[in-house]
């Protein structure tokens, strides 16, 4: 997608560097662009521990680059195959909830296990990065092509008139490589001619809403409008949300779906007011050995001071400011768990589909 005119994806292999690889350092947008360079693995960990990178596609991808950046200082060894996996698991423990984390390393290890020297693990490393994002890009594609005709039907049912889709957090291209998944449906919608207008949750702490998303649908020149977290449920009684679609970090074989924080109490007053609640996701980000999302899902504990703090522009600069009296503390879960009964349905690169176990084992066929 676009930022001020120019193509990018959130991550890409430098150029003239197969060593180096590059993403856009998200936790200052949108007041400062900046590309920050990953040649270590422990680069890859910083990165997707302090949220330089984040949404579950993109850690996904980031992982397996990080897996290839590690591997680039192996030596031949015996024991090469364990050593890989003693990588991956030290990976796998900066971001608990998103599973793509795992699906990427797993995908990595997967493909490089029966090669013998270390150089043929390093090319396979980086031909499996390279080709996870290339199928997540076209996942994403796929999602917009799913999910549009859902938008389409309650356009044609307003007569043409605006469709109001509310989003939480960011789900956008920034959260993978390009389209993203709750977006890519609003894209294609908006692209198409269909009349759109976005509700923006903010998402605090972080405020990957007021940040992120409304950043996007800015540079796409898409109609949008920044609530604070709490106006949701106003908006669906007053009849001026016609759809919500989010994304997600893990959804279960059974459809629960785990999302950022707050996605829980916006699916329960979509329920209540009769409002299609769509998760748009890839097939990487369910886990299918899942059974019971809502107890079995981690959900990642964050710096209290992200909820005590808020960051801003001012003085021509990023500010961080305290929102609490000094001594108050506060708590801080990342995320929720929707129960599948709530979700309308899954939009995912292969179709849409139904929030229960047949259908969704379905989708891996
Ligand atoms: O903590 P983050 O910013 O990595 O969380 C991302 C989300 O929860 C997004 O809402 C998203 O739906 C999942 S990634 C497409």
């Amino acid at each position: 997608m676009n930022i001020n005119g120019t193509h990018y994806h959130t991550i890409w292999v430098k150029e003239n560097d197969p060593k180096t690889i590059e993403i856009i350092d998200q936790r200052l947008l949108p007041f400062e662009f900046k590309i920050v360079e990953l040649k270590t693995i422990e680069d890859t960990f910083i990165a997707i521990k302090e949220m330089l990178v984040r949404g579950a596609p993109l850690i996904g991808v980031t992982a397996a680059y990080g897996m290839y950046l590690g591997m680039l200082s192996l030596k031949n060894s015996d024991d090469l195959n364990r050593k890989i996996k003693d990588l991956g698991k030290h990976l796998e423990s900066s971001r608990p909830t998103a599973v793509n984390l795992k699906y990427a390393i797993d995908l990595v290890i997967d493909k490089t296990k029966s090669l013998n020297t270390a150089q043929e693990k390093i090319d396979i490393a980086f031909e499996t990065a390279n080709q996870l994002k290339a199928d997540e890009i076209e996942n994403c594609r796929l999602i917009g092509e799913n999910g549009f005709p859902l938008i389409e039907k309650i356009s044609k049912a307003k007569k043409g008139e605006t469709v109001n889709i509310l989003t939480h957090c960011n789900a956008g291209w920034l959260a993978c490589v390009d389209y993203g998944t709750a977006t890519a449906p609003i894209y294609a919608a908006h692209e198409k001619g269909v009349k759109i207008h976005v509700w923006v949750d903010e998402t605090r702490p972080r405020n990957q809403g007021a940040r992120l998303t409304a950043f996007e649908l800015d540079q796409q020149g898409i109609p949008h409008t920044i609530i604070a977290d709490n106006t949701g449920g106003l908006l669906m009684q007053k009849g001026m949300v016609d759809m919500v679609i989010v994304g997600s970090d893990r959804t279960s074989s059974n459809g629960d779906v785990a999302n950022k924080i707050g996605t829980y109490l916006k699916a329960l007053a979509a329920h209540d007011n009769n409002i299609p609640f769509y998760v748009a996701l890839p097939l990487s980000t369910i886990d299918f050995e899942m059974n019971d999302g809502v107890n079995e899902i981690p959900i990642e504990q964050r710096d209290q001071d992200e909820v005590r703090f808020i960051e801003g522009w001012a003085n021509d600069q990023i500010m961080k400011v305290r929102l609490v009296p000094e001594n108050s503390k506060a708590v801080n879960y990342g995320f929720d768990v929707t129960p599948a009964k709530y979700v309308t349905a899954l939009i995912t690169e292969k179709g849409v589909c139904r929030t229960n176990k047949t259908e969704i084992e379905k989708l891996k066929q």
